[in-house]
């Protein structure tokens, strides 16, 4: 039978909060490193918070679809869907650079309604819900009201394919820090998404996403006012390829126009 059970804001903080205790209680111990790739690694904290959440997950709301990082798609009724990250940051988390957070979203009929994004080291928990805002802790909060883009701070990150694939961001990445105040790279996608919210950043685009990256943090900085897109300009940014840009209003059109000015 389907289950319509849902969970609320104060379930997905409370999920949250307990990850990121995970995190900041292994962070800069020693680590046992698996690499998924030449340079996309694995830490053991990222499979304890993971195994962490996908229980409370399961237990909470059996036969819930989730879509993890580690796990990948555990199936279930669709119409109910969780994107987790259980550690969006691991190469700073394993260099000892405490910029990284936990992320977790909630869907129903396929619309992101509910999300959480918490960076432990700061105890910033940035969270939304559909029509209703966002919030840093328990403050309302909305992007920035930039108008220039001569003027604005932005933020990007580059895949983990960028050695070998043309589509490595370098030539975006140009473009913008030669026409704005500057470009930063924080890694970790839902942080990006969650200081644009917050009015840090005034844009953040970046190519070859996957949705757990980006479920969570672009309800959140839409909630606060931003124009969240793929970099097609296309609304569902979930739908692979995931690509993302998300920015304040004035911004948004702006930056649209650079990214596609050799078409
Ligand atoms: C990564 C971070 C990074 C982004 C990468 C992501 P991970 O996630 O969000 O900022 O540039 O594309 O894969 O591997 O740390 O969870
Ligand atoms: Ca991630
Ligand atoms: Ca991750």
């Amino acid at each position: 039978m389907r289950t319509r059970s849902r969970p609320s804001l104060a379930e997905l903080q409370h999920l949250a909060r307990k990850a990121g205790a995970i995190l900041h209680s292994g962070y800069e111990k020693d680590h046992q490193i698996d690499y998924k790739g030449v340079i996309d690694l694995v830490t053991e904290i990222d499979h304890k918070s993971e195994a962490f959440l996908l229980g409370q997950i399961q237990e909470r709301f059996p036969g819930h679809c989730i879509l993890a990082e580690e796990a990948g798609k555990i199936s279930g009724n669709d119409e109910q869907c969780w994107y987790v990250d259980p550690l969006d940051g691991t190469i700073n988390y394993a260099h000892g650079i405490p910029i990284f957070c936990v992320s977790i979203a909630y869907a129903m009929d396929g619309e992101i309604r509910l999300a959480a994004v918490y960076d432990p080291m700061r105890d910033e928990m940035f969270t939304a819900e559909k029509n209703r805002g966002a919030w840093l802790n328990e403050h309302l909060i909305h992007v920035s009201q930039a108008t220039d883009l001569q003027r604005s701070l932005l933020v990007t990150g580059f895949p983990y394919n960028a050695w070998t694939s043309p589509v490595n961001n370098l030539d975006f990445f140009g473009r913008f820090a030669r026409r704005t105040q500057g470009v930063r790279g924080l890694g970790s996608a839902a942080l990006d998404l969650c200081y644009v919210a917050a009015g840090r950043f005034d844009g953040y685009w970046e190519l070859t996403l996957n949705p757990w990256d980006v479920a969570a943090g672009g309800l959140i900085a839409s909630e606060a006012g931003a124009v969240v897109t793929n970099l097609e300009g296309v609304a569902d940014y979930l739908s692979p390829p995931c690509s993302l840009l998300a920015a304040s209003p004035d911004i948004y059109q702006p930056m649209l126009a650079v990214l596609h000015e050799d078409r």
